[in-house]
């Protein structure tokens, strides 16, 4: 028995989000299959795309743009959302929206502010930098590189520095780099000047969790810091009860907590408690992780044929956290229900 499967038109590869450098060239895939003649077309912000010498479409439907530019005169850049339409006698097909991004390192958005620190105490250092891709932050004291071999510096990913257990010898001048494909910037520096011994002092959580939104597969880093004398232990607990678990969890330095490899379970209200040792007295703070999951279709529309005057019925279902927003295209334009084109429960 041979079984024929016609593919009238579909998708093998649609454009994905990307982000280019200036002055470099970009490719941006669209493949197909289907019965030919199909004819590839792009479209930038919804607008077809004039292709020549800056621009191209090549034979396998993939676009190049030869120097990706950003015009300083004007606002025009090459940076937007493209998609490609690929049409052959059945119909047209639109892909989904890349959003190509132009690669770039603003000026810092927050610089390190000078502290004074007692012997044992803890030092926390930030700086805030919104690079495209994300910068990755490294640390200068007195402009030479930190070394993170000393277990008692933690660097946290999004540009933080603690120092625990504060010694004379970490006092100095520190700033970040701040590097990405784009450029490298130095923050303005700060100084640590490390204070008197210590005296006995209460938990303080010097910075407690912030609400984060990550992808699944993605890793959450929980930031929990606390100072006190003697020196508080930093534990964590989710608010609803339920375990933290031990898969994927670690403990970064001395109290922050990393979650990898994050599943749609690891949403939750997470509390850092700070605990002067041998005793009831202690501090909290709470920060909320929602872990998101991009859609994905379950059931896809099938081709089918019908006498005219039939009904023929499309079902299309997607999984996702929060609940994917369904919306139907015909020939590539979005479908309201007319006269005799009903779409139902909730779109699917
Ligand atoms: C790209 O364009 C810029 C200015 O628009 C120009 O300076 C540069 O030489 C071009 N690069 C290439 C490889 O054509
Ligand atoms: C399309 O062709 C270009 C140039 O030959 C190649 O670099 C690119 O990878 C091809 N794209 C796909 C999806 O095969
Ligand atoms: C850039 O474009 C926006 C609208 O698209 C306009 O409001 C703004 O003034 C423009 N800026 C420059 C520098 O041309
Ligand atoms: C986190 O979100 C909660 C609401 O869910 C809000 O009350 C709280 O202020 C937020 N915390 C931070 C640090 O933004």
């Amino acid at each position: 028995v041979i079984i024929i499967i016609i593919i009238t038109l579909a998708f093998l590869t649609e454009p994905n989000d990307v982000i280019a450098v200036r002055d470099r060239p970009l490719m941006l895939d669209c493949q197909v299959e289907g019965e030919g003649p199909i004819s590839i077309t792009w479209r930038r912000n919804g607008i077809p795309m004039a292709t020549g010498d800056r621009a191209m479409v090549l034979s396998n439907g993939t676009l190049l743009i030869r120097n990706f530019s950003k015009r300083r005169e004007s606002n025009e850049t090459d940076a937007g959302e493209y998609d490609c339409a690929a049409q052959n006698r059945y119909g047209m097909l639109i892909s989904r929206k890349a959003r190509v991004q132009l690669a770039s390192l603003p000026k810092f958005l927050s610089h390190p502010e000078s502290v004074a620190v007692d012997e044992g105490g803890v030092a926390r250092l930030t700086c805030q930098v919104n690079g495209i891709p994300e910068a990755k932050i490294a640390w200068q004291r007195d402009r030479r590189p930190l070394s993170t071999a000393d277990p008692r510096y933690t660097l946290l990913p999004n540009g933080v520095l603690q120092i625990t257990g504060v010694r004379r010898t970490d006092s100095g001048l520190f700033r970040c780099v701040a590097s990405n494909i784009a450029n490298t910037r130095y923050s303005h520096e700060a100084q640590l000047s490390v204070t008197g011994s210590r005296i006995y002092q209460e938990p303080v959580i010097l910075s407690g969790p912030q609400n984060l939104t990550i992808n699944v597969h993605q890793t959450a880093i929980l930031e929990c810091i606390a100072t006190g004398n003697p020196r508080p232990i930093v534990s964590w607990s989710r608010l609803d009860g339920r375990s933290i678990g031990v898969e994927g969890i670690q403990v970064l330095g001395t109290g922050n907590l990393m979650i990898s490899d994050a599943t749609l379970q690891h949403s939750g209200v997470y509390v850092c408690s700070a605990n002067r040792p041998g005793s009831r007295s202690r501090r909290t703070a709470l920060g909320r992780l929602v872990v998101q999951a991009p859609p994905e279709f379950v059931q896809w529309p099938q081709s089918v044929s019908r006498p005219a005057g039939g009904s023929a019925v499309f079902s299309c279902t997607a999984s996702g956290a929060p609940e994917p927003h369904l919306i139907w295209l015909k020939n590539g334009k979005l479908l309201t229900p007319t006269g005799n084109v009903k779409l139902t429960n909730g779109n699917t």
